[in-house]
């Protein structure tokens, strides 16, 4: 196991980010923090990058952004409207909802644990978080009312500027108080690097903790690693290699009903494939899949226990498991009560008298 969580280490190049980075973390000249919070049992420390390394000024700067709905060009919708604490970082829908109650074609994936990885979206197309936290911010159904994405930028830009309270805090985070596009990201994602999840039931066990999972628990956990093979994707301490695979969701017309990761890479093997998520507090964060198209874990086993859904591109590793109901049972029962975690729940959401203004 642990040389399997090596190598998929090794396989995301993220071992690059060096302590020694940290240390040269501030901004001349500022007196800044730049201990990262310590992280909970069954998670390697996060690889912080050297172009964007740990400041609690950063975080904390971050965090405000994050569940600030100015960001959002009628102030209604922030990143936590669909990024929930409350709901493990998602929203609980199937697809989500943007300004003017829009509605988005896919459901939204959590952002716990999204520091130990680098392509971000089903579909992999951001490569950073801090790219990624650009995404919302110019997209017309999620927190934009304009059309083009530098307008949309230099807007949400215009409104935090005006805001005398955080320019202050991003000359505290910065060393300056100019406000950029650049800084905004790089808040959000320092403060998301800081949302992860660990010292679930599973973790405890496997340190030795015996009575942290039940028999049937710990039976689903066998099968999770065995017979079900479940881990041929769900693999590493945050159960995902971070794969692009197709299970055959949105498959039942004969073709897929959304492209994936087609769409980044072009590769015809590559129509509807989609990342693998990780599984770490999953039972908080229904519906499923990237069209949240199962509302129940019941329904996401039994569907791998037929062999997913049969079209061209369909993962080798998908194959009708011959789970009994019993053994079924077992594995739905670890997944709702083995890989509920701690770390997140620590971070409080802002209240409305904490906003700078
Ligand atoms: C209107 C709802 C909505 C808002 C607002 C929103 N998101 Fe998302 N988020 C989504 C959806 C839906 C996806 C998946 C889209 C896709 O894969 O194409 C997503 C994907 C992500 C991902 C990728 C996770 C992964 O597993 O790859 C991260 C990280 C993220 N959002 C963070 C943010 C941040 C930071 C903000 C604020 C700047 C934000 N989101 C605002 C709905 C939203
Ligand atoms: C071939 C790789 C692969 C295998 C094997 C696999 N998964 Fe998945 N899993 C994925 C991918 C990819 C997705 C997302 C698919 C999508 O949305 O189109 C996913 C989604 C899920 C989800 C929904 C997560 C969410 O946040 O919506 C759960 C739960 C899940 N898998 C559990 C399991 C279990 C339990 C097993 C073993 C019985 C298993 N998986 C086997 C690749 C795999």
């Amino acid at each position: 196991m642990n040389r399997r969580i090596f190598g998929w280490f090794l396989g995301l190049g993220v071992v690059g980010g060096s302590v020694g980075a940290l240390v040269a973390a501030g901004a001349p000249g500022l007196n800044q923090d730049q201990t990262p919070p310590p992280v909970p049992l069954g998670l390697p420390p996060v690889q912080w990058p050297a172009d964007n390394p740990y400041t609690h000024e950063k975080a904390e700067l971050g965090k405000l952004l994050y569940f600030d709905p100015r960001l959002s060009s009628d102030a209604t919708v922030s990143c936590a409207s669909c990024h929930a604490p409350e709901k493990g970082y998602t929203d609980c829908a199937p697809v989500s909802t943007g300004i003017k109650q829009q509605k988005g074609g896919r459901s939204a994936p959590t952002v716990i644990n999204r520091a130990y990885t680098t392509l971000q979206f089903w579909d992999g197309r951001a490569s950073s978080l801090e790219e990624q936290a650009k995404g919302p911010l110019a997209n017309p159904i999620e927190m934009t009312n304009e059309q083009e994405a530098d307008k949309a930028h230099d807007a949400a830009m215009g409104r935090l500027r005006q805001i005398p309270g955080y320019v202050a805090l991003f000359e505290k985070a910065y060393g300056d108080r100019t406000v950029t596009l650049d800084q905004v990201a790089k808040a959000i994602a320092t403060f998301e690097r800081t949302v992860v999840s660990g010292n679930a039931p599973y973790d405890r066990y496997k340190a030795g903790e015996t009575k942290a999972m039940t028999t049937a628990q710990v039976n689903g956990m066998k099968l999770f690693f065995g017979k079900a093979r479940c881990d041929s994707c769900h693999l590493g301490f945050n159960f995902s290699d971070e794969s692009f695979m197709n299970i055959g969701i949105g498959w039942e017309k004969g073709e897929p009903a959304d492209l994936g990761r087609f769409k980044v890479t072009g590769r015809e093997e590559d129509k509807g494939a989609f990342k693998t998520p990780t599984l770490r507090d999953i039972p908080l964060t229904g519906p499923y899949m990237h069209d949240g198209s199962m509302a129940t874990l019941e329904e996401v086993v039994e569907h791998y226990n037929q062999g997913g859904i049969k079209n061209p591109y369909l993962s080798q590793s998908m194959k009708p498991l011959g789970l009994t109901d019993e053994e079924q049972a077992d594995l739905i029962d670890f997944l709702k009560n083995g890989l509920n975690g701690e770390g997140w729940q620590q971070i409080k959401t802002p209240k409305a008298a904490d906003f700078p203004h």
